[in-house]
């Protein structure tokens, strides 16, 4: 069972296209760089979406951003999750809104339609739902409900690209959908967002509003491509042999030095009262080049994540104490990670460890409970139990279906173990009554 060698956690999509294309743009392609690609880019997400418009933006946060700026007035409440990255909260309040937090539902982790209904008020300006880990966020019933009350839906799918909710694609059932080509996502160009809708009134504000960006995208985009460099080294066939069995002591002996490098802490921004100048960047011509070639691959990757999600499913659906996604087969859930929910995960992932595996705990937060947030808090316990007891497991293509299945038995192995150990302190008592 045991195995020093597994598969990493995680890999990144990036080839040797994304790599030359980046040196290529740096070593002078930027000085005849035109915007042709990037309208090719565009144009074939329209059609991708069956959008009138697809926007390319510096990052998904910005199309945030510029989505919540376009739909409310100043001042207005934007419904949201507090279970995802403080940036996004962040550009809600940049962009002039006030953030009140739905709580998610526990086995989606994605907001609750229940709980955006009983929030929505007069001051409503919009309802920014989450289409967290690949799955779709109930976008129709919250859709349904934003109508009733005569509110925009903005969808985050920046984990979510090539879901489909009903058969339509996330991000195209509300007003406004925004994606991520950040380097870990689907659909990656080392950074950058696409923002889709079929508003042509939007689309103008966005334009208006990106056109006086003009911060250098460069040096963002070079430390995107240090840390892309860097994780595929690490994650290579070649050395992550060398490096798990570093990793895995580490973990096991608590060496805090070393395991602060694998934690993934999400970026996010200075505290400020409006969007700060280094966000004000833009799309270039050389991602819209590594999106072209990506997207020719993405639907193949995508029907490899789903396989591995049912696989997870089938294999972890009977052990009682664990909390998984529903089990859909219509594309709607994609499964970035396959997210499973498990009490004391910190346990599981040690024991998953000493068996020669290798996952990670869930890093995003409950934002409504944190003091930067203080001023929106809301009790949202749904979100603070996802935030303690969620664990990744890996579902990216170069993973093996092997390791899925050695993950799946070391699972249940671990349940085994803790339902004998019960049984056995369970006994103990009576055993020394008797002896008395
Ligand atoms: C749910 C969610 N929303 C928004 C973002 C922001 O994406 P970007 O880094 O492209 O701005 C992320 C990034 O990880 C995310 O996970």
């Amino acid at each position: 069972m045991l195995n020093l060698s597994p598969r990493p956690r995680n890999r990144l999509y990036t080839d040797l296209n994304s790599y030359t294309q980046f040196f290529g743009y740096v070593l002078g392609g930027r000085l005849i760089d035109s915007k042709k690609d990037i309208e090719r880019f565009e144009h074939e997400l329209r059609l991708r979406f069956s959008s009138r418009h697809a926007i390319c933006v510096s990052q998904c946060r910005i199309g945030i951003y510029f989505a919540v700026k376009a739909l409310i007035k100043p001042g207005q409440e934007v419904i949201l999750s507090p279970y995802t990255i403080a940036d996004v909260i962040n550009m809600v309040i940049f962009a002039g809104g006030r953030p009140v937090f739905a709580d998610v539902d526990r086995s989606t982790c994605n907001i609750s339609a229940m709980d955006v209904e009983g929030l929505i008020t007069a001051n409503t300006g919009a309802v920014l739902i989450t289409h967290l880990h690949g799955v779709a966020a109930e976008a129709h019933r919250i859709k349904e409900i934003c109508d009733r009350a005569n509110i925009p839906m903005i969808e985050d799918c920046a984990q979510s690209f090539g879901v489909k909710e009903q058969g339509k694609p996330v991000g195209t059932i509300g007003e406004v959908g925004i994606f991520s080509l950040e380097m870990h996502k689907n659909l990656p160009t080392w950074r950058g967002g696409v923002v889709v809708t079929q508003r042509d009134d939007v689309m103008e504000k966005i334009q208006a509003e990106s056109q006086n960006f003009s911060t250098s995208p460069l040096p963002l985009i070079f430390t995107k491509l240090k840390s892309g460099l860097k994780h595929d080294l690490v994650t290579s066939p070649i050395f992550f042999p060398l490096i798990y069995p570093i990793l895995r002591f580490s973990l096991l002996k608590n060496v805090e030095a070393i395991n602060k490098t694998t934690r993934r802490k999400p970026q996010e921004s200075e505290a400020a009262s409006e969007l700060p100048d280094v966000y004000k960047s833009y799309y270039t011509s050389f991602q819209a080049r590594i999106g072209l070639s990506q997207l020719k691959q993405v639907d193949t990757n995508i029907e490899k994540r789903i396989e591995y999600g049912r696989m997870y499913h089938e294999g972890l659906k009977d052990i009682d104490e664990l909390i998984l996604p529903p089990l859909q087969a219509d594309k709607s859930i994609t499964y970035l990670w396959y997210p499973l929910q498990c009490p004391d995960r910190e346990a599981l992932r040690t024991f998953m460890f000493k068996h020669g595996r290798d996952v990670a705990l869930g890093h995003f937060i409950n934002n409504a409970d944190t003091p930067k947030f203080e001023e929106f808090y809301r009790d949202c316990p749904n979100a603070r139990q996802v935030a303690q007891d969620l664990l990744y497991l890996p579902t990216y293509p170069s993973y093996s279906r092997r390791d899925v299945e050695k993950n799946i038995e070391v699972i249940r192995l671990y349940f085994n173990s803790q339902a004998k150990k019960m049984e056995s302190e369970k006994i103990k008592p009576e055993k020394v009554l008797l002896n008395s």
